[in-house]
C-alpha cells in the first residue's frame, strides 16, 4: 500500500483534483471528522470501487457544534486515521486547519430552511447550517464526481442531497449502508465515550427500530402508533433519555397523515452524556 499524499491547502488538493479530472479519472470525496472506524471505512471502500481517485476529508468542522457540545472532547486521531485510509487504498487526504476553512474574516453560511429544524436540528441548532456550509466548502475544494455520505446520519444526508439539487452543485451525492456491531449498534466515534453498563444498553436502539419496521411490515400505518410503540421501548432502557423518536418522509422531512413512499424512522437517545442517532429507511407500499 501507499501512503496517501496529505494536503492542507485548499488551492493544493483542488489543483490536484482538477488535473485528475482533466484527464477523465473519475473523482469520490469521502467527508469525515476523523476518528475514522468500519462506518467511515465502508463509505471509502465504496468510493474505491466507484472511482479512479479517492480523496478522503478529515476536518473537526466547529461551525457545527452547539456552544454546549463536545467539539474540545470529539476524538483526534490522525495517526491511526492516516492508517486507515493507508489499508483502504486513499489516494489523497485532505485536513486543513481552522483558519484555512474559517478565515477570521468568514461570513456566509447555507441553510436548507425548515429541514434544519426538525429531528437532531430541534435539540441542535445551527448544526446542519455548519454541516451544509463546510460541505459545500469541501465541494468547491474538491470538485469530486461523486461524494459519499452514510445512512447512519440520514437526516445530514438527506439535507446535503437537498442542498446540492437546490443549488445546482455539480456533484452526484451516494449514501452508503449503516455499519454496526454484531449486536446491532450503530458504529460511531461517539460510541468510546460509552461506559459499559451504557454499551449494554445501547444496542436497544436499533432493536426497537427492527421492531418499528416489522409493525410496518405488518401492515402498520400510523406514523403515530410507530413513535408510540418506539417510545415504549425506549423509555423501558435504565438509563436512556429519549430526545425523539420520528416517522417521517425521506421526500419531506415531515410526519406524513398515513405511512406510504420511502420513510424515514428515526432516533436519537442520550445515554448518559453520549448522544446516539440510528433509524432505519424502508419503502412503504401504498
Ligand atoms: P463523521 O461523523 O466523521 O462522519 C463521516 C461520514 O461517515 C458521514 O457521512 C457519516 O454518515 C458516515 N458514517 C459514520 N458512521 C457510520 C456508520 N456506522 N455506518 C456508515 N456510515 C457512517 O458526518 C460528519 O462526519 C460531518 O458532519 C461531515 C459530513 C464530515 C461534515 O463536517
Amino acid at each position: 500500500m501507499i501512503a496517501p499524499r496529505v494536503f492542507q491547502k485548499i488551492d493544493e488538493i483542488r489543483r490536484e483534483v482538477v488535473a485528475g479530472r482533466q484527464r477523465g479519472l473519475r473523482v469520490g470525496l469521502v467527508p469525515t471528522m476523523g476518528a475514522l472506524h468500519a462506518g467511515h471505512a465502508s463509505l471509502i471502500q465504496t468510493a474505491r470501487a466507484e472511482c479512479d481517485v479517492v480523496v478522503v476529508t478529515i476536518f473537526v468542522n466547529p461551525t457545527q457544534f452547539g456552544p454546549n457540545e463536545d467539539f474540545d472532547r470529539y476524538p483526534r486521531t490522525f495517526a491511526e486515521d492516516l492508517a486507515l485510509c493507508e489499508s483502504n487504498g486513499v489516494d489523497y487526504v485532505f485536513a486543513p486547519d481552522r483558519a484555512e476553512m474559517y478565515p477570521p474574516d468568514f461570513r456566509t453560511y447555507v441553510t436548507v430552511e425548515g429541514w434544519d429544524s426538525v429531528l437532531c436540528g430541534a435539540s441542535r441548532p445551527g448544526h446542519f447550517r455548519g454541516v451544509c456550509t463546510v460541505v459545500l466548502k469541501l465541494f468547491h475544494a474538491i470538485p469530486a464526481d461523486v461524494a459519499y455520505f452514510g445512512r447512519k446520519d440520514a437526516q445530514q444526508w438527506l439535507i446535503i442531497r437537498r442542498m446540492v439539487r437546490d443549488l445546482n452543485v455539480p456533484i452526484e451525492v451516494r449514501s452508503v449502508e449503516t455499519v454496526r456491531e454484531p449486536n446491532g449498534l450503530a458504529l460511531s466515534s461517539r460510541n468510546r465515550f460509552l461506559s459499559e453498563s451504557e454499551r449494554r444498553q445501547a444496542p436497544a436502539i436499533y432493536s426497537a427500530l427492527q421492531e418499528a419496521k416489522r409493525a410496518v411490515e405488518g401492515g402498520e400505518r400510523r406514523p403515530e402508533i410507530i413513535e408510540k410503540l418506539l417510545r415504549d421501548r425506549l423509555s423501558a432502557v435504565p438509563g436512556l433519555r429519549l430526545d425523539y423518536a420520528e416517522v417521517v418522509s425521506t421526500e419531506t422531512l415531515r410526519r406524513p397523515v398515513k405511512l406510504g413512499g420511502e420513510t424515514l424512522i428515526a432516533v436519537a437517545a442520550f445515554l448518559g452524556s453520549t448522544r446516539l442517532i440510528d433509524n432505519i429507511i424502508i419503502d412503504v407500499s401504498p
